[in-house]
Formats: structure tokens, C-alpha cells, sequence
């Protein structure tokens, strides 16, 4: 595990974007360019003998952080997006937020058989874009190897609701708690 100080690059915005909320800016991991070389590195190392045959990012962060894992991975990269923006067939998940639901969709042929497949995304906070991604994932018969972030909120328990779609590993940089 890298001794880095990732968090160290993340900025607590007070009240955004709505009171009583505090959110976790990771723009300034990325405007630094050794600090985004060991984010990527720190998880790519994580999961260098794992077999990763493609990485899966979730739209638009995981898209950050998906496609240097990736590369450095020897991997492919494959979007996760939201509604209406694939142009071939697809196969969609549907998942609850606090207000309201969202919907991810993958091309129908972007997982092969045999595929080894590593989520991606910038945080995982209540699971729940995580958990929906991992299950559209063994829908279309991947075989999903783990889950990594940048940034863990270990307070909103998301690894109870990535535990109901199986036992996989996640890894996260960073924890607030
Ligand atoms: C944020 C973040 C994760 C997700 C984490 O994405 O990038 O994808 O929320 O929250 P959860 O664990 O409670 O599901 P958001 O939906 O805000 O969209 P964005 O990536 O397009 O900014
Ligand atoms: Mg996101």
C-alpha cells in the first residue's frame, strides 16, 4: 500500500451543494500530476496480479479514474452511462438514491466470457451506484473480481449494500469514517 497522502489532496467543500452536506472535491488529485500518477499507480498495483481483463467506470467521475487504471492495468475500458447516451443495444440497471432513482447502461457486446472485470469510481459513498454496476456487471455474465475508489465514506456503511451483490473485495485509497 503506498504511503502517498492522498487525502491531503482533497478539499472539504462545506454546504455543497446542499447545507449540512460536506463535499469531498477530488479535482486537485487530478491537477497534480504526481498525485494523480500515484492514485492511479496505488490502485493499478492493488489489482496488478488479479487477471483485470476490462475496468468498469461508472459515468463521469469513474470515467477519471477508470481509464488510466485501465491503461496501466494492460486492461479495457468500458463506460458505465447514463441513460441515452450509448448508440447501440444495451443492457441497463435501475437503483434507488436518496431522492429519486438512477440508471447506468452498457453496450450489450462490451463483456465477453471469461472477462475479469474491476469497478472503478472516484467514490463510493452510499454503494449504491457501486452495488447496481456490480450486478448489471453478473447480469451479462462478467465475472466481477472487486470494487476500488479513491475515497471510502465508511460512516454510510456501503459495504453492507456492496455485500448483497456477492463477496467481491473493495479497495479504497482513503476512508473518512
Ligand atoms: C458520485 C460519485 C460516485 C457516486 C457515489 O457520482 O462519483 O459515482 O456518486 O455515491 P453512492 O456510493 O452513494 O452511489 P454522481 O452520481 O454524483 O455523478 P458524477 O460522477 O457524474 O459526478
Ligand atoms: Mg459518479
Amino acid at each position: 500500500m503506498s504511503d502517498f497522502d492522498f487525502e491531503s489532496f482533497i478539499t472539504d467543500i462545506p454546504d455543497y451543494p446542499e447545507p449540512g452536506v460536506v463535499f469531498k472535491d477530488i479535482t486537485p488529485l487530478f491537477a497534480d500530476a504526481n498525485a494523480m500518477r500515484q492514485t492511479v499507480l496505488a490502485i493499478a498495483d492493488h489489482f496488478r496480479d488479479a487477471g483485470i481483463t476490462k475496468v468498469v467506470g461508472p459515468e463521469a467521475r469513474g470515467f477519471m479514474i477508470g481509464v488510466p487504471v485501465a491503461m496501466e492495468l494492460g486492461a479495457g475500458f468500458i463506460p458505465a452511462r447514463k441513460p441515452g447516451k450509448l448508440p447501440r443495444e444495451t443492457y441497463f440497471v435501475s437503483y434507488e438514491l436518496e431522492y429519486g432513482s438512477d440508471t447506468l447502461e452498457i453496450h450489450r457486446d462490451a463483456i465477453e466470457s471469461g472477462d475479469r472485470i474491476l469497478i472503478v469510481d472516484d467514490l463510493i459513498a452510499t454503494g449504491g451506484t457501486a452495488a447496481a454496476t456490480g450486478k448489471l456487471i453478473q447480469e451479462v455474465g462478467g465475472e466481477l473480481v472487486g470494487y476500488a475508489c479513491i475515497l471510502e465514506l465508511t460512516f454510510l456503511n456501503p459495504r453492507d449494500v456492496l455485500a448483497t451483490s456477492g463477496d467481491q473485495e473493495l479497495f479504497s485509497l482513503v476512508k473518512v469514517g
